[in-house]
């Protein structure tokens, strides 16, 4: 794995979107795995900037994002594709039909899974795979025990996982289940991007990436997939003895 570091959040952001951009700009038919939360928030704001002022081109681009709640209607505000909207899809030229986040609503649960690992293999998999990283250690919505071998399914949420996440957008409510991929969904992106920032995620980053390769720990199975990129900033990486 290699571990980059930056000053600050901004500077993580940049260099976390030139190298979407750069993949964009490479493949003839880029697939992008996408992540929410606050994390990639700046990176997202970058890569709407680049699109503008550089004029990079998504309309080739398909994307696949981790996860969505259980529940919740594209509409709702709180819901991932309410935010992927806003923060990507409405600023840039992505074509809508080729940009893919789970269905939470009208739709039996496990076929709505199958047709999403489907539609990711008939895309030609994942190039590229961006995620965060929860308080837990989890990876898309996979929490502390899931099977690495795991594919898109319904989870149900660690009570820490809603909790962080309910006060991080100061929201009264959220469902305890979501559709995600699988930790073996993920590991099959032909390479990761892992984003962190901020003191609050130095020791789960520790775990993560010096400590043992453990389902407790669902980032540590990353140590095992032979394409990743981390990129911290300063606050997130202090933790890890970097030179
Ligand atoms: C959610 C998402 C994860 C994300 C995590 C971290 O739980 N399902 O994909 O990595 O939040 O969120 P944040 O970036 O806000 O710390």
């Amino acid at each position: 794995m290699r571990v980059l570091t930056y000053s600050d959040y901004d500077e993580m952001s940049a260099a976390a979107a030139r190298m979407i951009a750069s993949r964009i700009a490479q493949l003839p038919e880029p697939v992008l795995g996408l992540a929410t939360g606050s994390t990639p928030i700046g990176m997202y704001s970058e890569l709407a900037r680049i699109h503008d002022e550089e004029g990079l081109d998504f309309s080739r681009t398909t994307t696949f994002n981790l996860d969505e709640y259980w529940g919740l209607a594209p509409d709702d505000p709180r819901s991932y594709k309410w935010f992927m909207k806003g923060h990507l899809f409405s600023r840039v030229n992505l074509d809508p039909a080729r940009t893919h986040v789970p269905r939470g609503v009208d739709v039996d649960p496990d076929a709505e899974c199958q047709r999403y690992e489907r539609l990711i293999e008939e895309s030609g998999g994942i190039d590229l795979q961006v995620l965060g990283i929860g308080m837990n250690g989890h990876i898309g919505f996979n929490e502390p025990g899931a099977d690495p071998n795991s594919r898109t399914r319904l989870v149900r949420l660690a009570q820490q996982t809603v909790d962080v996440n309910r006060a991080k957008g100061g929201l009264d409510s959220l469902p305890g289940y979501a559709l995600s991929m699988g930790i073996g969904t993920i590991m099959e992106a032909k390479e990761i991007l892992l984003l962190a920032n901020g003191e609050g995620k130095a020791e789960i980053i520790r775990r993560a990436l010096r400590g043992p390769v453990t389902r407790d720990v669902p980032a540590s199975l990353l140590q095992t997939h032979p394409n990743v990129v981390c990129m911290l900033d300063k606050p997130a990486a202090k933790l890890l003895d970097l030179p």
